[in-house]
């Protein structure tokens, strides 16, 4: 009898434990979202400074042989931080500003792709936002375009998440981004038929 694969062990991660496993970590990023190589060095400080921010809170997947599997990570919105800032500004416009009070942001999420497609994701969104504290969590995610919706789409749909602002620009990028936001704490997973904000086809 063969025995099954070892099952990777999703765990928190401290500022040490992320300093430490930085290199990986942004492996799994830019492999995750397709970026090349040189965007990780470019993200290796703006990652790090993150650690310090209020409420910083960071996940990840471990296999058997320790390699990160996946990443995620986020912190306490305030005023002054460049995001809140541009989706403040975005909001304001839209006559909503109400969402930019007590939410976590979610920062980064990525699975490696060769361990896409399993509920990595899910479990480490359900594992950060369990203990934010926060009432709300809001994210931005690149628009999908003519194509039907990407994982990450699928993954936030299924959660609840909805539309706060759509085709938003932030500044020094040209790609139009979608926020999503939806109240926390995020329903059991049993529950989740009730959290869909569409229909079923
Ligand atoms: C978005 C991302 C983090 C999602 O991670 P993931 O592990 O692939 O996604 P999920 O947890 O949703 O699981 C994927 C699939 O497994 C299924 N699944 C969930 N639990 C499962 C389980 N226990 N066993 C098997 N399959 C399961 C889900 O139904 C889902 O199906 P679908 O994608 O066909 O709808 C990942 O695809 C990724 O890194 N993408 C590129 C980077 C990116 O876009 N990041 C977000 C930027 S905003």
């Amino acid at each position: 009898m063969t025995a099954a694969p070892p099952r990777p062990r999703l765990v928190e991660l401290d500022g040490r434990d992320l300093a430490d496993r930085l290199a990986e970590a942004l492996t799994v990023y830019v492999t995750a979202m397709g970026y090349p190589p040189s965007t990780a060095r470019q993200r290796r400080t703006l990652w790090l400074e993150h650690v310090d921010r209020p409420g910083w809170r960071a996940v990840g997947w471990l296999d058997q042989a320790g390699p990160l599997l996946g990443i995620a990570y986020g912190y306490d919105g305030a005023p002054g931080q460049w995001w809140y800032e541009e989706v403040r500004r975005g909001l304001r416009r839209a006559g909503n500003p109400a969402w930019t009070n007590d939410y976590f942001e979610l920062t980064e999420l990525h699975v490696r792709p060769d361990a896409q497609g399993a509920g990595l994701g899910e479990g480490l969104l359900r594992a950060l936002l369990a203990g934010t504290g926060r009432g709300h969590v809001l994210l931005s995610t690149p628009e999908h375009g003519p194509r039907p919706p990407g994982r990450a789409w699928r993954l936030y749909r299924r959660l609840g998440f909805r539309d706060v602002l759509r085709q938003h620009l932030f500044s020094g990028d040209s790609r139009p981004f979608a926020v999503l936001g939806r109240g926390l704490p995020l329903p059991r997973p049993e529950d989740r038929a009730d959290v869909r904000t569409h229909a079923p086809a």
